[in-house]
């Protein structure tokens, strides 16, 4: 039985992470981060209770990790834990920088000591390109990285360690370069689930009206369910190396509303506000990703679309309201 460990298990992609992975007959291991409000931090692997194994532990702290590598000798590890909100990141700076950057060099250091003959995975962000687009309208792995955020900031550091410590140390160490992925275990404030709830509360008659920040900028949306059987593709290829993996469409914020009320028989015109707060420093005006190579390679194809994925996100909040 092979064996998988998951940091940033309890997330949305930790979750359909650790499903797949039970379904193809691993045993699975999980980190989580304590915090103080336990209620709902296990939520989304509940229906896993006894076939995954899960430790307080956070890559902050290099001993945990240690810890937790002597114990699980895993054969792989996917580290998706982060603080994963991009807006955030403007608030947090220095909290962003040393989980998503240093927290991975704290992993990376431990997986090179305890268990190097182990695949590593991490999950780096289509942020790392910042406002470069190439001139055919896509962003691909050549594409120069210019980060405008500290959380785009911190994943460039991440992404180019992993790249190091696969040449220098010769480990077997990837990086999945993925696009904006949502499903109906998306946090709330990220935009889709964000207008999805916001939506629903409306047409039940909860609320009048949602404000947003910027509707003007795209996004390649594509669902988690899809993106993490890539994760896996991408750790057990023969050969160690990065992959972008993306839908290849994009929408603006403002196409999303549009299709989220429309399906809900609303005009958004009339609920949507804007709101100076919701508006980043600097904003990551457009994403969209070329995964022609991962879809030739490793015969990986989305099987959402994203209107299916919205539609599943409508219907989820619809049963939940
Ligand atoms: N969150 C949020 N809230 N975003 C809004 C809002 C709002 O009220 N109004 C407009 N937006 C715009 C943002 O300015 C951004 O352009 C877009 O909606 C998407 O925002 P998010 O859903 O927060 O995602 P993100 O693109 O910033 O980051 C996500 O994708 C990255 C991959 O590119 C996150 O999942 C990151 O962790 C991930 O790396």
């Amino acid at each position: 039985m092979k064996k998988a460990f998951i940091t940033g298990i309890n997330g949305q992609d930790g979750s359909y992470l650790s499903e797949h992975l039970v379904d193809l007959g691993y045993e699975v291991f999980g980190m989580i981060r304590r915090h103080s409000v336990s209620e709902n931090q296990t939520y989304r692997i509940e229906g896993l209770n006894n076939k995954i194994t899960t430790f307080y532990g956070d890559i902050n702290d290099q001993q945990s990790i240690s810890n937790i590598l002597k114990k699980v000798q895993p054969d792989e590890i996917y580290n998706l834990a982060a603080m994963s909100h991009v807006k955030v990141s403007f608030e947090v700076p220095s909290f962003t920088l040393k989980t998503n950057g240093l927290g991975v060099l704290n992993l990376l250091e431990a997986y090179k000591a305890i268990c190097p003959k182990a695949k590593f995975y991490q999950a780096s962000s289509s942020e790392m390109f910042g406002n470069s687009i190439d001139s055919d309208g896509f962003q691909r792995l050549t594409t120069p990285m210019n980060p405008t955020s500290p959380y785009g900031c911190a994943k460039v550091l991440a992404y180019n360690l992993v790249n190091h410590y696969r040449n220098a140390y010769k480990l077997h160490a990837s990086n999945g370069i993925l696009f904006n992925h949502e499903s109906p275990r998306r946090g709330v404030n990220f935009v889709t689930n964000k207008v999805v709830k916001g939506a629903v509360e409306i047409k039940k008659g909860l609320r009048t009206k949602l404000a947003l920040g910027n509707l003007d900028s795209s996004r390649d949306w594509g669902h988690s369910y899809d993106y993490v059987r890539a994760m896996h593709l991408i750790i057990n290829n023969v050969k160690p190396r990065n992959w972008i993996v993306s839908s290849g469409q994009n929408r603006s914020v403002r196409d999303l509303c549009e299709y989220v009320f429309k399906f809900l028989g609303l005009n958004y015109k009339d609920y949507i506000t804007q709101d100076e707060k919701y508006l980043r420093p600097e904003e990551l005006k457009y994403l969209k990703g070329d995964s022609s190579e991962i879809r030739e390679l490793l015969d990986w194809k989305p099987t959402y679309s994203f209107e299916a994925m919205i539609d599943e996100m409508v219907d989820s909040w619809m049963k939940k309201i």
